[in-house]
């Protein structure tokens, strides 16, 4: 690591000239000095999430408070020197602020990383994924994260309180994060987001969890639901123009609002727009198809996505509920998928297994449906009080989902709000022959 030029724009600090002598002297920029200094800070807040192998890679952004800057630093556990970060500066839309994003690279396996800011205390710490399955994965699960900030912040706290919290490898996320609907006057409910996370999802011995999000429709201008044409979706710039602060804020796999995630050969994680950013036919189904298709080796598929194929709350017939049943479940059911993480519409849901429209224990189990921290609703019920014949459980609650990936089942147990207990099932991966 050319450990010279990663000190370039640390340089643009008043305090940091303190220790010119320090730094390679052929390493100053006279154009550096001539930038007003700023006060050196912490940060107010940063987020751990990954755009690549999450063996080998963390991505590390950090939101200085306007005015102030700060730097990262990191090294393997155990190491002595500490390696510094530059990141790139990534301007806010519509704001005048900016973060900083670093892609750690070249990482090993299931190894735990300290970092740093300022080379000041505290020091946090971060896990890379294993790159097999040679211990137990575990997870959460939720969406629909903040209606308001104390509820995000009351759910997440309960998660961390779970047993099993302290080895928590990763946090999944389906959709409408901050409820800022892509508009900078809104912007800082991204802030309180990532001061919940940065606040809460973290370790008693101060390992940070890595956060991963698939789009929900409010984290488009507006907040609507559009269902633009396919010709509209196809414009390339379409995310950033339309979900401004996702698309900057939200390190993702690949340049569009759905990616996939592989970890290792035992698991990928798909994740998917519900028509938001992309449409859900044609070219993001072409391509859900194709990767698909490419990942019959792994042991566990799992797709993560906003409006479910199979709502607790509203009507079956929506539209994008229709595409989704219409075309991804198909392409589920066809490549073995066993379990998909739904959500937008804030209760708590557990399907049946469905295959082929009706329940089959080899089929995919539905869970969900994202209310970790927003108004809660009343799942659908007929004139008797009956629910869907799909659904299985389904209750009006602030929830979360634990999951752990052991073998080729994944457990889970879900809780409520304040960490009761209040379901869990046991999913098995597609080379499990599951009978009645
Ligand atoms: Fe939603």
């Amino acid at each position: 690591m050319n450990l010279a030029c990663n000190f370039r724009w640390i340089q643009r600090s008043a305090v940091l000239l303190l220790l010119v002598a320090a730094v390679p002297a052929g390493c100053i920029l006279e154009s550096d000095l001539e930038v007003a200094p700023q006060k050196v800070e912490p940060p107010d807040s940063f987020l751990l999430s990954w755009q690549r192998d999450p063996a080998t890679t963390m991505t590390l952004d950090w939101h200085p408070s306007p005015g102030t800057q700060s730097w990262l630093e990191y090294r393997k556990l155990g190491e002595e020197g500490w390696m510094l970060a530059e990141g790139d500066r990534i301007s806010v839309p519509g704001t005048n602020r900016s973060f900083r994003r670093a892609e750690l690279t070249e990482l090993q396996p299931d190894q735990r990383y300290e970092f740093r800011f300022n080379s000041e205390p505290p020091v946090y710490q971060f896990r890379t994924m294993p790159s097999l399955l040679t211990r137990p994965v575990r997870f959460v699960a939720g969406g629909d994260m903040l209606h308001r900030a104390d509820w995000m912040r009351n759910t997440a706290a309960s998660v961390m309180r779970t047993d099993g919290a302290d080895e928590l490898d990763f946090a999944v996320i389906g959709g409408d994060l901050a409820y800022a609907d892509g508009e900078a006057r809104k912007v800082g409910r991204w802030y309180d987001y990532f001061k919940v996370w940065t606040e809460e999802m973290i370790t008693s011995d101060n390992r940070v969890i890595p956060h991963v999000a698939a789009i929900g429709n409010h984290e488009l201008f507006k907040g609507y639901i559009h269902n633009y044409s396919p010709a509209e979706y196809n414009d390339p710039d379409f995310v950033r123009r339309h979900a401004p602060y996702f698309s900057t804020f939200i390190a993702f796999p690949g340049p569009d609002a759905y990616g996939v995630l592989d970890f290792g050969d035992y698991l990928s994680l798909f994740l998917l727009d519900t028509g938001h950013a992309s449409f859900i036919g044609g070219v993001q189904t072409d391509w859900l198809r194709r990767e698909l298709h490419q990942r019959g080796h792994m042991r566990h598929i799992i797709p993560v996505y906003h409006v479910p194929a199979w709502p607790s709350v509203r009507d079956f017939n929506n539209s994008l509920v229709s595409q989704v049943r219409e075309y991804w479940v198909p392409i589920f059911e066809e490549h073995e998928v066993r379990l998909a993480f739904e959500n937008h519409d804030h209760a708590y849901k557990r399907t049946h297994p469905i295959r082929n429209g009706q329940v089959d224990p080899s089929g995919i189990h539905y869970i969900g449906d994202g209310a970790w921290g927003v108004r809660t609703r009343e799942p659908r019920r007929d004139d008797h009080g009956r629910l869907p014949w799909y659904i299985a459980e389904a209750d009006s609650l602030r929830h979360f989902i634990m999951g752990e990936i052991d073998g080729d089942y994944i457990r889970l147990e879900m809780y409520d709000e304040d960490g009761r207990h209040i379901d869990r099932v046991t999913v098995a991966g597609p080379r499990v022959t599951v009978t009645e």
